[in-house]
């Protein structure tokens, strides 16, 4: 089982990336592998002109379709969602995220911007027919930092909001895995009687 981290942050050295860290960690201790792809790794013209028929887009396409799950990362641009993220979502088929419980993952410079995913971001999630959309986490760009060895340093308060939202993600996509290992069993265990 994998799920599938969609960055929209135009940053080489993005503050918002680096929230999937934690993530990553309470995902891999439930056997669920996280995948990356970022704006930056498709051509400009292959994304800004939406070309469904290139290579990278196709790529995206199947890794989509593979995943369990996604998570949505962006930093607040003026008030909104960045605008790499909309390329990045525009490339998605039309109900591409049916099926598919997504996680918004979102930094900004002001805590006053925090509504931004719900009126902004949520709405094209919830067009993309995503099966649920997780609360999310806001974080304010100066509780994302890094410590004297250059690894990560959360303020210990995000840090925490940051970890429950994984729990509660990784928990429910391992719940979903169960379920649709159950039937197998089920029909294993009719054979046997
Ligand atoms: C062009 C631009 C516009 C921004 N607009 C806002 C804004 O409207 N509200 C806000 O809270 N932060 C705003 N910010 C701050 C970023 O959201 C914040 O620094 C974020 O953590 C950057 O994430 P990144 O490093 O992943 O790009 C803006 C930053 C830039 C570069």
């Amino acid at each position: 089982m994998n799920v599938l981290a969609i960055s929209g942050s135009p940053s080489a050295t993005s503050k918002t990336l680096r929230l999937l860290d934690p993530l990553e960690q309470a995902l891999n201790a439930a056997d669920i592998e996280l995948r990356r792809v970022s704006v930056s790794d498709f051509p400009a013209e292959a994304a800004l002109l939406a070309r469904f028929d290139h290579p990278a887009v196709q790529g995206f396409h199947r890794q989509l379709a593979q995943a369990s799950g996604v998570v949505v990362l962006t930093p607040v641009y003026q008030s909104a969602y960045a605008g790499a993220l909309k390329v990045l979502l525009d490339l998605i088929p039309e109900g591409g995220l049916a099926g598919k419980p997504v996680l918004p993952l979102v930094s900004g410079g002001s805590a006053g911007h925090l509504l931004a995913v719900d009126y902004a971001l949520k709405p094209v999630l919830s067009a993309l027919k995503a099966s649920e959309i997780h609360q999310g986490v806001f974080a304010v760009s100066g509780d994302i930092g890094v410590d004297a060895d250059g690894g990560l340093a959360l303020a210990p308060a995000l840090r925490a909001r940051l970890d429950e939202a994984a729990q509660l993600f990784a928990s429910q996509l391992s719940a979903r895995r169960r379920a649709q290992q159950a039937p197998a069993s089920w029909s294993g265990l009719r054979v046997c009687l």
